[in-house]
């Protein structure tokens, strides 16, 4: 049995054979809707999300299972103090596949080591968010074909944004990488992520605080939004909030072919004039998000 805690847990063989089913699966739907006949997912989601909660249940439904679960950890026995161990070891009990998301770092490994079917991470705190990275890889391999050779602008909340913390890990392992990190000083990519995911792999990179300096070289600009519930006062936060906002005027600097990602939910960082640029692919990205979703649920499947 396998679990996906991290990007990691997938070789990139297996990275590459998932985006493979997952094209497949958007160009024949009608080859897969029974593929999960009789089987069940649970989504525990302890912490609040449209996209990954319900892309991941739109997956099992389109695959032909069914899905039970919880969105608020107010309405589990977490609220009574029941542990995420024990929790998942009844889960185990009632479902086949689980998808968890948890406010605390860890939360999906531990509930891996505790159960008896396979464990998704659907995000834990502000460390990662693999399923979210195989829909960003998904959504640049399917619209640039290929996955190296590309120069990312990540842009934003690059301390909490744990969806940046997970595609950077992803995309180190393809060649030709190169990102440039665009962030206020205070909302800086992690040190361990500097020094021992990026300087460690000879990984070339470059950190800036002016979008408008980086536009002009970039394959991918990846936006984020700024994480408020990861900060400790409002204060910070609202002065950080509206550091970065994407205007069609600031395009102008921006090459023709690049894409523009956001993993959503977009607050003021891109302002909805860009919704109709065609280098805006964000909502696309959430239509990804169902494809590869319902591969690695086949393939988790498939492995136990
Ligand atoms: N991208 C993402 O994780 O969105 P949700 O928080 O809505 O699930």
């Amino acid at each position: 049995m396998r679990h996906l805690i991290s990007p990691l847990d997938l070789s990139v063989e297996e990275l590459d054979e998932l985006l493979v089913l997952a094209n497949d699966i958007e160009k024949n739907p009608q080859k897969y809707a029974h593929a999960c006949d009789g089987l069940k997912l649970a989504t525990c989601f302890y912490e609040a999300s449209t996209r990954t909660r319900l892309s991941f249940e739109a997956a099992m439904l389109n695959l032909g299972g069914s899905v039970l679960g919880f969105s608020d950890a107010k309405s589990s026995s977490a609220a009574k103090g029941e542990s995420v161990s024990d929790t998942i070891r009844v889960i185990s009990c009632y479902a086949d596949i689980c998808a968890i998301r948890h406010p605390k770092e860890g939360a999906a490994l531990v509930a891996s080591s505790k159960s008896g079917i396979p464990v998704i991470n659907a995000g834990d705190g502000g460390h990662q968010h693999p399923t979210q990275t195989l829909t960003d890889l998904l959504t640049i391999y399917s619209l640039k074909n290929r996955l190296g050779n590309m120069t990312i602008g990540l842009c934003g909340d690059l301390k909490f944004g744990r969806t940046v913390h997970s595609l950077i890990h992803a995309l180190i392992r393809y060649p030709g990488i190169k990102f440039v990190l665009i962030s206020p000083e205070e909302l800086r990519i992690p040190d361990y992520i500097r020094e021992d995911v990026l300087k460690k792999n000879n990984v070339p990179f470059m950190e800036l605080e002016r979008l408008e300096d980086a536009l002009p070289d970039l394959d991918i600009l990846y936006m984020t939004r700024v994480q408020e519930e990861r900060f400790f006062n409002e204060e910070d936060y609202v002065r950080m909030k509206d550091f970065y906002i994407l205007t069609k005027e600031k395009l102008k600097l921006a090459r023709e072919d690049m894409l523009i990602l956001h993993p959503l939910p977009r607050v003021n960082e891109i302002s909805v004039e860009v919704d109709d640029d065609p280098r805006a692919v964000y909502f696309k990205q959430a239509q990804y998000g169902v494809y590869v979703r319902m591969a690695l649920i086949l393939t988790l499947l498939k492995w136990r």
